[in-house]
């Protein structure tokens, strides 16, 4: 027997509320047929190419108000996938796509799972990502199928695995060929079918251990053993996320008080005992605000997967991108030309001699082979990707290109002459764009025959791994322009925001404020270490201190002086970037900055305060004091931003902070946050830092007008 999973109307297969109920019926169809005694064994298939069954409804759960309403539902789902393991004869869950979150559950709740070798096929339980734990099910049986280890390193980081390594993980029992899968899967059940039948584990046997397999199989068996085990991975998840994240502390938990033995199958009541104390984890971390934050996040990220990057009343369609070029093989170029190249489309690199080029190369090759190391890469592909970077030194082939990216030194006069010279090689469809991180693109584009095709598309340093995109709309850009770069970073796996040419656009103009302030705090002798440990605790992934050292003081104090130049007065930089940069440390790059770097070991040098002239003292300034200071001016600058049209919505302010900044994503954003303190709070705040400081806190009228009508920045 064979039961088709085919979500009507829908792309992918979810458990929604009404497939809930629909599956209540076949499950009661099934008892009514199995009491006939008819079915030997039934097969579960999905209808959708590419997808067996993408996960629970998210809407569903983002709808849940409180902890009542979520436990309830975890609840409904934990006792489909019991009733579905309760059936009378064997199931087989038959993945030829990806069986994602509650796609994995019922496949669990299954007597075998069988999965092809599709690309597309995957398996594992991505909750975490979203704040959450596996409800319905996935916290009890996960580990009792394959044990702690490879239970925890699903459960806790929601990666995914492909068939193969999910039937090396004994995850599955059998791993078959796409080609005619269906007709393999029943040949295969024949052929298993005692088995089934019996319920002798089919699996292979898979490595047991402590987390990371460092430890034997026998801690694994052992009371004491396991405890090592949940210690481990409690204080592995400590040291990444300092207790932001919940949802990881909460799966190790109930695993720890629910977890049997591996191998074993739990029924009845004590089945029911562990569901119940899943249930009530999810529960609790459903209701809360950071997972509230988190699923808010990933719809925004949906939003611009659909989203063209045009407004209302924008109409253009966006060209394809063939062949692309970029000018300049330094560290951006260079590093362009390897996203390019990574994701298989065409690139040339042309520099100014082949020194320039070679370095550039170079820097593209040190990358893939970090992916090599790794084995995400083999050498040949990395050969092949490397084939898709042909460097130059003149403009041959670029009558063939369909987009140039201009990434050459930061001198206003020197890319003018260079735009306009190029124009010259280039076909009239190519789009040009800059890089520029300061200089504005209308002005570039004053100089140009054909300015519509022009825009900003500015990477953020390092290429290959920061995930934002800012698309600088210049005020002659034309919408074809802005929404082919808009499509193409998505193309490259980059997340894009339109932003309006002003300096320092978005991200660096806020960013800036942080930056600033922190670099204040030394001043008033605030040590290094502490002002990065407080902002560490707030959630930022680096502190700001060695923020700067990663930036290189140089480019720190080059930008935060455009933007002082722009913005006056509350942009007042401090003077101890100068200072340092004097004594010659340049950050992380020539391995001193304001920490010392030898390889990749940090270390503070006491002689900093010498160069900064100050005598820093443990808890001179609070830590609540340090962060208010730090981020409150975001939010001050980010209203300004909004008022000023720099981007047309808070959520483009969050997405850009996030993935620009790295922004901490459980609180949903910086505007977000700043929704969670409230405007009156905020102005507060910020008023109280006035009298000893100034310009830099008094209060936006942006921020002052939401304060006053009581506005948030996403009104619900
Ligand atoms: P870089 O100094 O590492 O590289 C610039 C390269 O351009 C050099 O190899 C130089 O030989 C080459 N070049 C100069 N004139 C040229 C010409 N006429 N034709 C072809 N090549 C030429 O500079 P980097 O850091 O890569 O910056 C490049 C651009 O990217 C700048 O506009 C910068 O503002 C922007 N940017 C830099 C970021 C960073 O963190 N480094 C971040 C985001 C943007």
């Amino acid at each position: 027997w064979k039961l088709v999973f085919d979500l009507p109307g829908e792309k992918v297969n979810k458990l929604s509320e009404s497939v809930l109920e629909d599956f209540k019926k076949v499950l009661s169809q099934l008892d009514s047929i199995a009491a006939t005694g008819k079915i030997d064994a039934l097969l579960l298939i999905s209808g959708k190419p590419g997808n067996f069954i993408a996960g629970a409804d998210i809407g569903m759960i983002q709808n849940t108000k409180n902890f009542e309403q979520a436990n309830e539902l975890s609840r409904a789902g934990q006792k489909l996938m019991d009733r579905w393991e309760d059936l009378p004869f064997p199931t087989v869950a038959a993945l030829n796509g990806a069986a994602l979150g509650g796609g994995c559950e019922l496949a669990l709740a299954s007597s075998a799972i069988v999965m092809s070798d599709d690309p597309q096929a995957k398996i594992g339980v991505p909750e975490i990502l979203l704040g959450l734990i596996p409800g319905a099910g996935g916290c009890i049986r996960l580990p009792r199928k394959v044990g702690l280890a490879t239970a925890f390193d699903l459960i806790l980081t929601g990666k995914t695995l492909n068939g193969e390594r999910a039937f090396k993980a004994g995850l599955t029992e059998g791993f078959l060929p796409r080609q005619n899968f269906e007709a393999s899967v029943i040949k295969w059940v024949g052929a298993n079918l005692k088995a089934l039948k019996s319920g002798i584990r089919i699996a292979k046997e898979p490595k047991l251990g402590g987390v990371g397999g460092t430890m034997g199989a026998l801690m694994e068996k052992t009371p004491m053993g396991r405890a090592v085990i949940f210690r481990k991975a409690r204080e592995g998840v400590m040291e990444k996320t300092r207790g932001n994240y919940p949802a990881p502390l909460e799966a190790i938990r109930v695993i720890e008080e629910t977890s049997g033995a591996y191998g074993e199958r739990i029924r009845g009541a004590l089945r029911d005992k562990a569901m119940e104390r899943e249930a009530k984890g999810f529960g609790n971390l459903a209701a809360s605000d950071i997972s509230k934050n988190l699923i808010r996040l990933y719809y925004l990220t949906e939003a611009v997967k659909k989203s063209k990057g045009l407004q209302p009343g924008q109409v253009a369609e966006s060209r394809s991108v063939a062949l692309a070029a970029v000018l300049g093989a330094g560290v951006m170029g260079g590093g362009i030309a390897q996203l390019f190249a990574d994701k298989g489309l065409p690139i040339r690199m042309k520099d100014l001699n082949s020194q320039a080029l070679g370095l550039g190369v170079q820097a593209a090759t040190n990358i893939f082979q970090k992916q090599v190391k790794r084995r995400r890469l083999n050498s040949r592909q990395m050969l092949q990707k490397l084939n898709l970077i042909a460097p130059t030194v003149d403009f041959s082939g670029f009558n063939a290109v369909d987009l140039v990216i201009e990434a050459i030194v930061e001198n206003m006069e020197v890319k003018k002459k260079v735009l306009a010279d190029l124009e010259g090689h280039v076909p009239v469809h190519a789009v040009i764009a800059t890089n520029t991180s300061s200089l504005s693109v209308s002005e570039m584009q004053t100089n140009l025959k054909n300015p519509e095709r022009f825009v900003g598309m500015h990477f953020f340093n390092p290429v290959a791994k920061m995930p934002l995109v800012e698309i600088i709309r210049g005020t002659r850009s034309s919408d074809e322009a802005v929404t082919t770069i808009f499509q193409l970073s998505k193309k490259i796996g980059k997340t894009p925001i339109v932003v309006k040419d002003s300096p320092g656009f978005l991200v660096n103009r806020i960013l800036a404020c942080y930056l600033n302030e922190s670099s204040h705090l030394l001043s008033d002798g605030a040590p290094i270490e502490e002002i990065d440990e407080a902002l560490l605790e707030f959630g930022m992934p680096m502190g700001p201190m060695e923020l700067l050292d990663e930036i290189g003081i140089d480019t720190a104090d080059k930008v935060a002086h455009v933007i002082y130049d722009a913005y006056g007065a509350r942009m007042g930089t401090s003077p101890n970037m100068p200072k340092v940069l004097q004594a010659g440390r340049l950050g992380k790059k020539n391995g001193k900055g304001l920490f010392t770097y030898e390889g990749k070991k940090k270390s503070l040098d006491p002689v900093i305060y010498e160069i900064l002239g100050t005598t820093p003292k443990t808890g001179t300034v609070s830590k609540q004091e340090m962060v208010e200071r730090c981020i409150l001016p975001m939010i001050n600058e980010a209203a300004r931003c909004l008022e000023e049209k720099v981007v047309v919505s808070a959520s483009d302010v969050d997405l850009g902070m996030i993935m620009g900044t790295g922004f901490p994503p459980f609180r949903g954003g910086l505007l977000r946050y700043a929704d969670s303190l409230g405007a009156t709070e905020i102005v507060a705040s910020l008023k109280k830092y006035v009298p000893r400081f100034g310009a830099r806190f008094e209060p936006s009228e942006a921020l002052l007008n939401r304060a006053k009508y009581e506005q948030k920045f996403y009104p619900s």
